[in-house]
């Protein structure tokens, strides 16, 4: 049974690395792993992010690869060697594509999750880009299609965890962004749902960003978060 803190990941979702690593020594020992994703990489590159993997943070890389599969194999290949614990794909690359980042993954060490569908998306949103129907539906295939290519996990939003269990079974590991605390506010996260929510959903990690690092006091505000996936909000 993983703690609170080890379902954390937090976000890092800055613009430079001074930032970010101002940001982590504020959240020592809240979160059981930093994100980096495309803004904060395209400024730090490899360097920062090996330089958490150093000071012995777990990382996950999200850079959402989705391109031709010998690309993103090469891709999610140099990524495990910068000794990341998570890499994520877009399932919307399709299976090949995922077939090949799952082949070159190494033994151990580092987990391939698969995007199913972002959760800034809405049905009409959807739609505008060509997939049809609703969200649920988008969400089942591209996570089923993800499983049969033998991806670790998926990421997905709170709401669509219970359909992904359903349809995957309990041995898929299910990471949500779109965690908002109660009281905060949405931004652009279209799906979103409370820490408790997405944990009693069946997520086993949570990815939180602005509501802990735009936090006037980010160490409360990830300690507010911690309280409230073990139930006591
Ligand atoms: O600030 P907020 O808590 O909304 O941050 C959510 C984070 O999760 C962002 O870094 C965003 O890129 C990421 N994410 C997402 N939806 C996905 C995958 C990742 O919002 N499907």
């Amino acid at each position: 049974m993983l703690s609170a803190r080890e379902r954390l990941i937090v976000a890092l979702d800055v613009p430079t690395p001074a930032e970010a690593t101002t940001l982590v020594d504020r959240l020592a020992g809240l979160a059981g792993m930093f994100k980096v994703g495309s803004q904060l990489f395209t400024a730090g590159g490899p360097d920062l992010v090996r330089a958490l993997v150093a000071r012995g943070e777990k990382v996950f890389l999200d850079l959402k690869y989705h391109d031709i599969p010998n690309t993103v194999a090469a891709a999610v290949s140099a990524a495990c060697r910068l000794g990341v614990s998570l890499v994520d794909v877009h399932a919307l690359g399709g299976k090949a594509m995922m077939e090949a980042a799952v082949g070159a993954m190494p033994a151990m060490g580092t987990r391939l999750l698969a995007v199913t569908v972002l959760t800034s998306h809405d049905a009409a949103s959807l739609g505008e880009v060509g997939v049809g129907g609703d969200v649920a539906d988008a969400v089942r295939r591209l996570a089923l299609l993800a499983h049969a290519a033998e991806v670790d996990g998926v990421v997905a939003s709170p709401q669509e965890v219970a359909l992904i269990r359903e349809a995957c079974g309990a041995d898929l590991l299910v990471v949500t962004p779109g965690i908002r605390p109660a009281q905060s506010r949405l931004a652009d996260q279209a799906r979103a749902a409370t820490p408790a929510a997405a944990l009693k959903a069946g997520a086993d990690m949570l990815v939180v960003g602005r509501p802990v690092i735009e936090a006037p006091d980010p160490a409360a505000a990830a300690r507010a978060v911690l309280r409230e996936m073990d139930g006591g909000a």
